[in-house]
């Protein structure tokens, strides 16, 4: 029985580099569904100079696709989050209390950049915790510091949830991310993980991830990574 939750995938139509139109966001949540996926959130970027959607605008999206896909996959769940970058915009959002969050809970996705760690970022993230909220970061494989220094990592896992990829996990694309993925998941660093899907032809690489985590570390880890966990990341707990 489907029980997975994806916290990370841009399937909402014409809001980023995600989905184009609605079919290509419903074969998204199809694949999704099939892989055995049952909470999907919906996290579209917010970036400024580079995507960066009219929040009002995105929840009709969210809402329209919410009521078709409830007609045709009744069995699927929606939720709302964002791909946060970390820029100006979401600091003057978390200074006023109001980061877009999932589906209006304490936990919000963020993106850094891949090739310089913000500064004081593990003390600012600190001070989010303090707030209230729990910070995820998304693809931690993906950062050069990350790669590099594995205490960057484990730092930064006692201030946010660390949300891998999948398509990291599967082995295919960059080596440095695939390498970095599967240690954060190999030594326990890495949360939970997710999707990142931005087109229906990611479906085999995150199967593959999936698989690989089965293979590697066991079904009670797959469980761990995909479903309790983002489950209490949704509570807005650090598991
Ligand atoms: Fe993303």
């Amino acid at each position: 029985m489907a029980h997975y939750v994806d916290l990370h995938s841009h399937f909402l139509p014409g809001l980023d580099d995600g989905a184009d139109d609605f079919p290509t966001c419903l074969s998204m949540v199809r694949a999704l569904s099939e892989m055995g996926f049952s909470d999907l959130c919906a996290t579209p970027h917010q970036f400024a100079g580079r995507f960066q959607p009219p929040l009002d605008q995105v929840r009709l999206t969210f809402d329209q696709a919410n009521r078709e896909i409830a007609k045709l996959m009744p069995e699927v769940r929606l939720l709302l989050g964002a791909e946060n970058y970390w820029d100006d915009i979401l600091a003057t959002r978390l200074r006023q209390g109001e980061p877009p969050c999932y589906d209006g809970g304490k936990a919000f996705l963020f993106e850094i950049s891949p090739v310089v760690l913000p500064p004081r970022l593990e003390a600012a993230l600190f001070d989010i915790r303090v707030s209230g909220r729990l910070p995820v970061l998304a693809h931690p494989e993906r950062y050069s510091a990350v790669q590099r220094d594995p205490a960057v990592a484990e730092g930064l896992s006692r201030q946010a949830a660390l949300l891998v990829d999948l398509a990291a996990l599967s082995g295919t694309g960059d080596r440095a991310e695939v390498k970095t993925a599967r240690r954060l998941v190999e030594e326990g660093l890495a949360h939970a993980a997710a999707s990142d899907m931005h087109a229906p032809e990611d479906d085999r690489s995150v199967a593959a991830g999936l698989a690989w985590i089965d293979k590697r570390l066991g079904a009670e880890v797959v469980t761990r990574l995909l479903s309790d966990n983002p489950r209490r990341i949704l509570m807005g707990e650090l598991p």
